[in-house]
């Protein structure tokens, strides 16, 4: 079964996030339990230090609400400035009134993946599911790290990264650092699994991605071409990632 993802474009990347940041702060205040799945990346740093400024403004509290990171590279400690557990710290939990134990990313150190996999999975399991997964697109159309190939029905496990997100993702590392080769992820249907789903997008990079995630077949190759199967996907992007779906729509 087909569903058509609800898209709001916008002229830019600062309304996009005030847009996103709107959407979350909503969903919190009618569920202040609510359990969130969370992206990394340059994408959402916008809506982060939004949420930053209405918890600091008072207008939104973390204090009853749970997260779960999508991934984390593997053989990176949290202290690792390029870790995600380190953006995580830097750019939202240090900032908001979120329980710490509450606020789970996947362990880049855990010696057994497939160990660390499971553990994910059931601690989600027991949060009772994602409510809402805020997810970013890869430009090879990647979900989490996912990558091409990734298959439908799989779980939170170990990954290897493409050069393609290793090459995207070298800003985030000193030029002495090589970026990792592998990553713990959530799996696709793990994300699938949430009740709510909500895409951001910006920037040219991410046009052609976006145009097969919508309008080409539905494949591993395109790993967001999935979402077409999730009754509830609102995709918010601004007009330049939004370039391919209007070509494509005419
Ligand atoms: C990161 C993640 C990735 C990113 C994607 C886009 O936690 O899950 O799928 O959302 O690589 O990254 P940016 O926003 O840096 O373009």
């Amino acid at each position: 079964m087909s569903f058509v993802p609800q898209t709001v474009v916008l002229g830019d990347a600062d309304a996009v996030a005030d847009h996103a940041a709107a959407y979350i702060v909503d969903k919190l205040a009618a569920k202040p339990d609510l359990v969130l799945g969370l992206p990394t990346g340059e994408t959402p740093r916008g809506i982060y230090a939004r949420l930053v400024e209405a918890c600091r403004t008072g207008k939104l509290s973390f204090a009853r609400a749970s997260s779960f990171n999508l991934d984390e590279y593997r053989g990176l400690p949290p202290g690792h400035p390029a870790s995600y557990h380190a953006y995580m710290r830097e750019m939202l939990f240090r900032h908001i009134d979120i329980e710490p134990a509450r606020a789970h990313l996947p362990n880049g150190l855990a010696p057994d993946a497939g160990a660390e996999g499971r553990r994910y999975e059931r601690l989600i399991e027991e949060a009772g599911g994602i409510g809402l997964m805020v997810l970013g697109i890869g430009g090879n159309g990647h979900i989490g790290f996912n990558e091409p190939g990734s298959p439908f029905d799989s779980r939170t496990r170990a990954v290897r990264l493409t050069e393609q997100t290793r090459e995207a993702n070298r800003r985030g590392f000193p030029a002495s650092e090589t970026v990792p080769e592998a990553a713990i992820t959530m799996g696709i249907a793990t994300i699938l699994e949430a009740r709510e789903i909500l895409l951001v997008a910006t920037g040219t990079a991410k046009a052609d991605a976006l145009a097969d995630a919508l309008k080409g077949p539905e494949t591993p190759e395109c790993p967001a071409s999935v979402l077409r199967r999730h009754p509830a996907v609102t995709i918010v992007c601004d007009t330049a990632a939004a370039a391919g779906i209007e070509l494509c729509a005419r």
